[in-house]
Order: structure tokens, then sequence, then C-alpha cells
């Protein structure tokens, strides 16, 4: 068989993983030729082909990034794209395509595969955010750097009697800063999930600074928002492609705890320091198995589905029943974050 393999959307740690056991498993166990597209869907629609073998594999399996490059494009029928796709997949002969992305690339490659292109999908986001698996790649590592920020913070916030507000990643849901907040021992979680209120979280400080200890450390996932009705009103700064602006909500409520309570407060923004670097060894293997998992799933002639984390097994999933669904921290987890405040 031919197979395209492609990686989209934002970076992570534990791409080089997935594409190295799809390669070692396509080429050495099947015998399968695996043809890598240069950034993402855009190699795909300019043909930018980057054939893989054991040599581009070698080390890689600790190394940050993605061998292929990536880049938030998905090809649309507007604008012809989605033929160029169509035209790529057919003068490259391929078999199938095997798609690592977060909820973009899924939602494209579920399209690709309406439109009669054999798919398998593996989901990877530091975000955590994708439907039907348990875990994306990329995700734990995030979480380990975001935790160790926090400790760091920790010592600094509690020698200068401070409020330290930490911005972490998370558009559309909160996984990171829910999960690096409770590691890390965070007073306050803002996600996504739960609109805040302005008021009893700066009620909440006062009171604590009053009563038991002189610094805070604060959590904020990018896409945090306030409780509609509240004192706090706030409009998500946007960039180019509709992207959230690294910083705007947690430079706004630092700026609002600081006014409204007068401790001294910091503003920490982790960005994309949480997508760079060597992934954890979770990472790996979970990128290993979602790697070798796709293979066998493409040899088998299995299409429209991706690969997933469930408990301790990988599973195969309907590509098109999870594509464009994020997936929401638990009322759970969330209430484990609140009561450890
Ligand atoms: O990949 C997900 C993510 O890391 C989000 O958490 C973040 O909002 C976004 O990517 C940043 O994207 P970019 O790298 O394009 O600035």
């Amino acid at each position: 068989m031919r197979i395209g393999l492609l990686t989209g959307g934002g970076d992570c740690p534990g791409l080089n993983a997935a594409i190295r056991a799809v390669v070692k498993q396509g080429t050495g166990e099947y015998g399968h030729t695996i043809i890598g597209f240069r950034n993402g869907w855009r190699g795909v629609v300019d043909g930018d082909v980057h054939p893989l073998g054991r040599q581009d594999i070698r080390n890689v399996l600790p190394v940050g990034g993605t061998l292929l490059g990536t880049a938030r494009f998905h090809p649309r029928e507007e604008d012809g794209s989605m033929d160029a796709v169509l035209a790529t997949v057919e003068a490259e002969h391929l078999d199938a395509l095997i798609c690592i992305g977060g909820d973009g690339t899924l939602h494209a490659a579920s399209r690709v595969a309406e439109a009669g292109v054999k798919i398998v999908a593996i989901p990877k986001t530091i975000d955590n955010d994708v439907e039907g698996t348990d875990l994306s790649i990329g995700f734990h590592t995030a979480v380990n750097i975001a935790t160790e920020a926090l400790d760091r913070v920790h010592t600094t916030a509690e020698s200068h009697n401070r409020v330290m507000v930490v911005e972490v990643m998370g558009r559309h849901a909160g996984w990171i800063a829910v999960n690096s907040g409770i590691a890390g021992g965070a007073e306050v979680v803002l996600a996504p999930e739960e609109p805040f209120d302005i008021d009893q979280l700066v009620k909440f400080l006062r009171h604590r600074h009053r009563a038991h200890a002189n610094f805070s450390i604060v959590v904020v996932a990018e896409g945090a928002v306030p409780r509609e009705g509240s004192s706090m009103e706030f409009t998500q700064q946007l960039g180019r492609f509709g992207e959230i602006v690294a910083g705007s909500i947690g430079e706004r409520v630092s700026a609002e705890i600081a006014e409204r309570t007068g401790f001294d407060t910091r503003l920490t923004v982790l960005g994309h320091v949480q997508r760079g670097g060597e992934p954890t060894p979770t990472d790996r293997i979970l990128g290993s198995r979602f790697g070798v998992a796709a293979v066998d799933a493409v040899s088998a002639g299995t299409s429209g589905v991706m690969t997933a984390l469930r408990g301790e097994r990988v599973k195969l999933v309907s590509l098109a029943e999870v594509a464009g669904r994020p997936k929401r921290v638990p009322e759970e987890l969330l209430r484990v974050a609140r009561v450890l405040a």
C-alpha cells in the first residue's frame, strides 16, 4: 500500500513518536510505502511530498515538534483546495491517508473521507479537547510544563506576598488549567466550562489573604470568560484567523484583581512554552500506540475512523461522530479544582 501521512494544526510534543511508529509499523510490518506531506493539508494541496524511510525517523522520539512541519490550513470546497487534495491523492497513487491533528485537522479529514478517500486519524492537541479519546498526544507534556511553572511561581509568590495570575492554553476547554491547577496547588482555576464571577473571585482572595495566607495563585485558561451579567465585561481579542490572542484574558483578570483588591499582582503567560520541547514518556508511548493502531487500521481496509485511548485500550472510533465536538472538562474534575482551592 501507499499511505500518505500528515500532521496538521498546532504542533505538540509526541508527534514525532507517532510519525516514527507509522513508518516503522508501515514499512517493517506490512511493507507499505509511507509518503509524508510537508506542512499539513497545505502540503497535500501543493503536492509537497516527503517520502519517509527508516533514516528519517532516527533519533526523533525525544524531539518535540513535527519533522513533517505543520500549518493551520484546512482544504475547502469553495476555493478548490478540496479538489486539489483529491488530485494529489490520485497523482501519488495513495491507498489511504493518516492524518494527525486536532479538531480542525480532524474535521477536514472527515470531509476528505466523505469525498471518498480512505482516512484514519490520530488525535493530538495539548488542549486535550478532542471528543472520543481520553487523551490526545501533547496534553500530558503540556500539563507537566504548566505544573512545573506553577511550582516555580509558587515560591516567588509566597516570598513577595503576591497574587500570581498564570494564563495557560485551552481555547474551548480547560483541561490544562484544571489539571495543572490541581497538581500545582492553585487557589483558583478559571476554565471556559464555568464562566467566572469576578466579584466572587475577589471576595475569595480577600478572605484568604485576611484569614490564612499572604499569596495566591490564579490559573486562567485562555478561553475563560466572565459570567454574563457579572461586573466585568470582556470581549475576547481574536487574531487574523479567529484565534485567541494570548494574554488577553490573563491580563484583564490580573488588572481587575490588582485594582479591586489592592494586592500586588503579577501575570505570567505561558503561551507556546507549553507546546515545545521534549515529550514526556506518556506522550511518546501514546504517539507510538496511536501510530501502530492507525497503520493496523489502514492495512485492514478500515476508513473514517480515529484512534482513541479508552481506559487502558486503544480503540477506533467513528471520525464523523467525534470531529467538531470539543470535549469539555467534566463536572467531577472541575469540582476537585474548586474544593482544593
Ligand atoms: O493547539 C492548540 C493551541 O495550542 C491552543 O491552546 C492555542 O489557543 C492555539 O493552539 C495557539 O495557536 P497558534 O500556535 O496558531 O498561535
